[in-house]
């Protein structure tokens, strides 16, 4: 078995932080010494903009090496890595185009296991030891081609009176999905936490009462050196290291690198 773990950031719900927690996980396993490659999944190219300024995004979106022209092609996804500016830590970056996506899978045959194909000489390499993928806020084909090539899901939600809602649905979906993959979920990131406002007890309450789903104990407060990060296309660890959530994102790497350690 391949020493690499794959792990996606899903949530059918907008702006819950899933890309926000790709990111900063990465980075902050990359820095813990693990090699890390990051896919961006969605065609915000969110993540992609967590590492390069929008005209390299944007070149690396118009070239043909990204992840679009990947999957339409089924090409192996080893030749489209970028370094990013930091140790460790690879990215394969994605496309306007993506929003096609659905379209390019529709006529493939086995369209549920492209991505897992183009990443299997990565896995298979053992190079990463982790592989982050991030998802868009959608639950079509695109995103099974992301859980059938992931073995873990971080479910991040936002502590806020919507932000479960929907999420039984999620749990279902994955549920639904038990022939096509192992993907397990690892846990729900709670994240955007204002203690200002008592939304965190409720949520962690009400998740802790869904059967087999663990929280992490690692939770994200609302930061605003996160988005001055996104701003300047860093990671909030290397915008302001002293910042809460560069910390908190520090420690949820600590508990991801302990989950795997257990499971073994
Ligand atoms: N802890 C936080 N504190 C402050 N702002 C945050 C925090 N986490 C995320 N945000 C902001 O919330 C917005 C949504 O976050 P993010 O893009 O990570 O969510 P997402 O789930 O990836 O969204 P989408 O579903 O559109 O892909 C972004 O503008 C981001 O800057
Ligand atoms: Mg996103």
């Amino acid at each position: 078995m391949s020493k690499t773990k794959t792990i996606c950031f899903t949530n059918n719900k907008g702006g819950s932080g899933k890309s926000t927690a790709c990111a900063n996980l990465g980075y902050e396993l990359a820095s813990a010494g693990k090699k890390v490659l990051l896919v961006d999944g969605d065609m915000q190219l969110n993540l992609s903009l967590s590492f390069f300024d929008e005209e390299d995004v944007l070149a690396m979106a118009e070239s043909e090496k990204n992840l679009y022209f990947a999957i339409k092609e089924k090409k192996d996804l080893k030749d489209y890595v970028v370094s990013t500016p930091y140790e460790n830590l690879d990215l394969i970056p994605s496309s306007t185009l993506m929003s096609q996506v659905e379209y390019e899978l529709f006529t493939m045959m086995q369209r549920e296991f492209v991505l897992k194909k183009c990443l299997k000489s990565i896995k298979e390499s053992d190079i990463y030891d982790y592989i982050l993928i991030d998802a868009p806020p959608t639950l079509g084909t695109w995103v099974i081609n992301i859980l059938c090539a992931t073995d873990y899901v971080i479910v991040p939600v936002e502590a806020s009176p919507w932000g479960l809602f929907g999420l039984a649905n999620m749990f279902d979906f994955l549920g639904g999905m038990q022939e096509m993959t192992e993907a397990k979920i690892m846990g729900v990131l709670i994240t955007k936490v204002d203690e200002r406002k008592n939304y965190y007890k409720q949520t962690r309450e009400i998740l802790e009462n869904f059967d087999n789903i663990d929280v992490f104990q690692t939770f994200i407060h609302v930061d605003s050196a996160i988005e001055w990060a996104q701003d300047a296309s860093k990671p909030v660890a290397v915008y302001k290291k002293s910042t809460r959530s560069s910390k908190e994102f520090q420690q949820l790497a600590k508990e991801v690198i302990q989950y795997g350690s257990r499971e073994r």
